[in-house]
């Protein structure tokens, strides 16, 4: 019985593969046709565009099939296509609208009904571009876009070169959350024109592309517009840090302290850069923390001092700006010295300014006891007369 079963079994499995056989070679013959009205649409969020299909005619006969699309797309002029897989009939992404936009689609098809091997149809390809107006010339210069301390964004330009008298430029922007987008509210101006934004209060914008377009008008020469793209954590500027303390804790430790700049930005996210000066010799760390034990190299060492400044580290973005340097904080070996400097100098201009203002007092006193008895001098003359 066992044996008639394996038999069976076999016959099945000789069945099986033939019937697969003769699909195979029907499948080489499957052809799919490329999605329809393949289109880029722009809906005005200055770079945030939408790609967008529709499903190939006769996809009917492939019901057992996956159906995907394999998307590409990049900036005209970049060199690697960015590639994209998936099921949907649409797909939104930023690019660069100083440039060209291109993409190609393709439907692929992959399970039973091709025998486990895809079919892909032939592209169907899309461009786009903003019309390109007015000479490169024309667009702004030397864009700087700051975000202050994780909080206030502020970007700067210079005028186009060789612009009209009556050029003034405008400022859009855009990020996801934003119905549509806004113009700035509050341009920073030289000789009456526009050369920079203060962005109002702006509701969690970062980790996202946020999109500017400054364009501009002129009544005798059309103005290029310039697009940016940029995350705000990657621009932030923080405030110095502030409360620097030195603690020498023997003859050979340092403690430096201070404290963590003050803002919206979380403790994690800095890096700071530290000075640290002992008599002639400078040596510069980073560290994450916002104190360091440092070794002292002699502990003869008269004059210890560190500056600080920070930045938001690789954890919180991309990249970052450094803040400004903090104000320097000395710790003098020589304690004599110190009380000299910090004491008794203050003291001596003190008790100087004491007698001064007493001295003077004294000589007004005496000029005026003298204007009295002169009055009274008068006085009682002038009485004896008239008695
Ligand atoms: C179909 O599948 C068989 C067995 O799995 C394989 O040998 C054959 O190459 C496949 N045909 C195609 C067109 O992929
Ligand atoms: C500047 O760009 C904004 C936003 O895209 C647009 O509404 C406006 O018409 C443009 N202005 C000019 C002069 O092109
Ligand atoms: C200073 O360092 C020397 C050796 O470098 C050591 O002999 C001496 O004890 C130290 N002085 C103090 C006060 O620690």
């Amino acid at each position: 019985m066992a044996f008639i079963h394996l038999d069976i079994r076999c016959l099945y499995a000789i069945l099986i593969c033939t019937a697969f056989g003769s699909t195979l070679s029907s499948d080489a013959e499957i052809k799919v046709k490329p999605p329809q009205d393949f289109e880029i649409v722009d809906p005005g969020y200055l770079g945030f565009l939408y790609l967008q299909w529709q499903p190939s005619l006769s996809l009917d006969n492939f019901k057992e099939c996956t159906i995907e699309y394999e998307l590409k797309y990049r900036n005209i002029d970049s060199e690697n296509w960015k590639t994209i897989i998936t099921k949907n009939l649409h797909y939104k992404d930023g690019f660069d609208l100083n440039k060209g936009v291109e993409a190609k689609i393709h439907t692929l098809l992959q399970g039973q009904c091709t025998n486990g091997s895809a079919v892909q149809s032939s592209w169907s390809e899309a461009t786009y571009s903003t019309s390109p107006q007015g000479n490169l010339e024309t667009k702004i210069r030397d864009m700087d876009c700051i975000y202050y301390n994780w909080e206030y964004l502020v970007c700067s330009w210079k005028l186009g070169m060789g612009v009209h008298f009556d050029t003034n430029y405008n400022l859009f922007y855009w990020y996801e959350g934003l119905d549509h987008a806004l113009q700035c509210v509050d341009y920073i101006k030289s000789n009456g024109k526009n050369i920079g934004c203060r962005f109002p209060y702006l509701e969690s914008p970062d980790y996202k592309d946020f999109y500017i377009c400054v364009n501009g008008s002129s009544k005798s020469q059309l103005i290029r517009p310039s697009y940016f793209i940029f995350q705000l954590q990657d621009i932030v500027k923080p405030s110095p840090p502030d409360y620097l303390s030195i603690i020498v804790k023997n003859s050979e430790e340092i403690n430096l302290k201070w404290s963590i700049p003050i803002g919206p930005t979380p403790a994690k996210c800095f890096i700071y850069e530290i000075e640290f000066t002992e008599d002639d010799t400078t040596l510069v760390t980073p560290t994450f923390e916002n104190e360091i034990y440092i070794t002292r190299t002699s502990n003869k060492s008269q004059q210890l001092c560190f500056l600080v400044r920070s930045r938001v580290n690789i954890y919180c973005s991309d990249s970052g700006i450094w803040s400004e340097w903090s104000d320097k904080q000395c710790w003098q070996g020589d304690i004599w010295r110190e009380t000299l400097l910090f004491f008794l100098i203050p003291f001596a201009f003190v008790s100087l300014f004491v007698l001064l203002i007493t001295c003077m007092l004294l000589y007004k006193q005496k000029a005026l006891l003298k204007m009295v008895f002169h009055t009274k001098k008068e006085l009682f003359s002038h009485q004896e007369t008239l008695f």
